[in-house]
């Protein structure tokens, strides 16, 4: 054999060698860390902690310690947090690539939960954006807590009046990917025609309501027992997806926001307009190649079509928080809630999300306390 193949065929080697090391320790769940204790003198809070990868049975409801305020944080007092798939993913480290990130063997952050709506118990001493007393909502790790450590500048906002905590919780992540995705990624514009896949869920049910807000025509899929509801919230044309199928449907779109990846690109681009645009939210669930093989199929297909693709993640951003609530304030965007469940019973509530049947928001809300 030539030196040069036998030098590509030592690299290749190398090469497989180290993806499948690299797969194997991203997919090692080690045992569980100890849990988080509360020093002597530190006052202590329930919290609900992660301290091993596993399904819902994994998490703990537990006392920690409370948290205080840095020089510019507020502390919440939380009153409703909200559950979403991210919950689950981190819960699981599933997809594994995703480990790389929330921590390899076991989670690196032991908090769980992100939305949260709740009073100001605590300002640092440079906070003055907030005052103690101060009804409040956002995103932020450690919202399945009592009390939540928030910085002044981050995704924080002062809750509408006229919303409940529970109602407000349920807006954070579901409502940031809904507004970034339509608004943002998918540009959409006043008298266009959008159809969201997906629309009964968490992030579905505020899309619709957002497109609308944003003046375009919408249609949603969902399954029969859902169409009601996502009429309600101001969709022009529903899809039972039991009975058609959207990409059959001869209809051509300007966007497509899909939230569940059950049908294939080419499908999906039947039904789009030869300038139009699909963002792609959420997929399939599934440890390795399946949640990845709808963003990497529009990373190949995209360059070179004129429709476009794009996989977008959200960020929590105070900004867009704002704008969320100043919907909500004059009643063009609601929270749909399935479920509530008390912060003890938080695993139930990802057990029920995990079935990915929720319609709207599962909450989880404090004043249902069975400590
Ligand atoms: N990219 C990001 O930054 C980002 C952010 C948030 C969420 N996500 C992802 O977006 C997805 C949706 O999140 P979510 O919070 O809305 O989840 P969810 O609340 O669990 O949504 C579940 C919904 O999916 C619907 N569904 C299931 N199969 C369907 C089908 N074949 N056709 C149409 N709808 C179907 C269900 O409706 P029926 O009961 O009516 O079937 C249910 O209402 C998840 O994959 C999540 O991971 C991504």
């Amino acid at each position: 054999m030539k030196l040069r193949y036998k030098i590509i065929s030592g690299m290749l080697t190398f090469l497989t060698l180290a993806i499948v090391a690299l797969a194997f320790s991203i997919s090692y769940t080690s045992d569980c860390g100890p849990p988080p204790g509360v020093s002597g003198a530190a006052e202590s809070m329930k919290a609900v902690v992660s301290r091993c990868y596993g399904g819902p049975e994994a998490l703990e409801y537990i006392d920690v310690e409370k948290p205080k305020p840095g020089p510019n944080d507020v502390i919440v007092e939380v009153k409703a947090a909200a559950v979403n798939p991210l919950d689950y993913h981190y819960m699981r480290g599933s997809p594994y690539l995703m480990r790389l990130v929330s921590g390899i063997g076991k989670p690196s952050d032991q908090r769980m939960g992100v939305d949260f709506a709740g009073v100001i118990a605590e300002v640092g001493s440079n906070v003055s954006k907030f005052a103690v007393g101060d009804a409040v909502f956002g995103g932020r790790s450690g919202a399945f807590a009592r009390f939540l450590q928030v910085p002044d500048d981050g995704a924080i906002a002062v809750k509408p009046e006229n919303v409940s905590f529970d109602e407000a919780a349920a807006v954070g992540i579901a409502a940031i990917t809904a507004l970034q995705s339509l608004r943002d990624d998918g540009k959409l514009k006043a008298g266009e025609k959008v159809l969201i896949n997906g629309a009964s869920g968490g992030v579905g049910t505020y899309a619709v309501q957002i497109a609308k807000a944003l003046g375009a025509e919408v249609h949603g899929v969902c399954s029969t027992r859902n169409v009601e509801m996502v009429r309600a919230l101001g969709a022009d044309h529903v899809f039972d997806y039991k009975n058609e199928n959207y990409t059959e449907s001869g209809n051509e779109y300007d966007l497509i926001v899909d939230m569940v990846g059950n049908q294939s690109l080419t499908a999906n681009r039947r039904v789009l307009k030869p300038q139009g645009r699909m963002v792609i939210v959420g997929g399939p669930k599934g440890n390795w190649v399946a949640p990845l093989m709808p963003p990497v199929k529009a990373a190949i297909v995209s360059p070179f079509v004129d429709q476009e693709i794009s996989t977008m993640l959200a960020e929590m951003e105070g900004d867009d928080l704002e704008y969320l609530a100043s919907l909500m304030a004059d009643g063009r965007l609601t929270s749909r809630i399935d479920r509530r469940y008390s912060l003890a019973e938080t695993a139930d509530a990802l057990r029920y999300l995990e079935t990915q049947r929720a319609r709207g928001k599962v909450i989880i809300a404090m004043d249902s306390m069975t400590e």
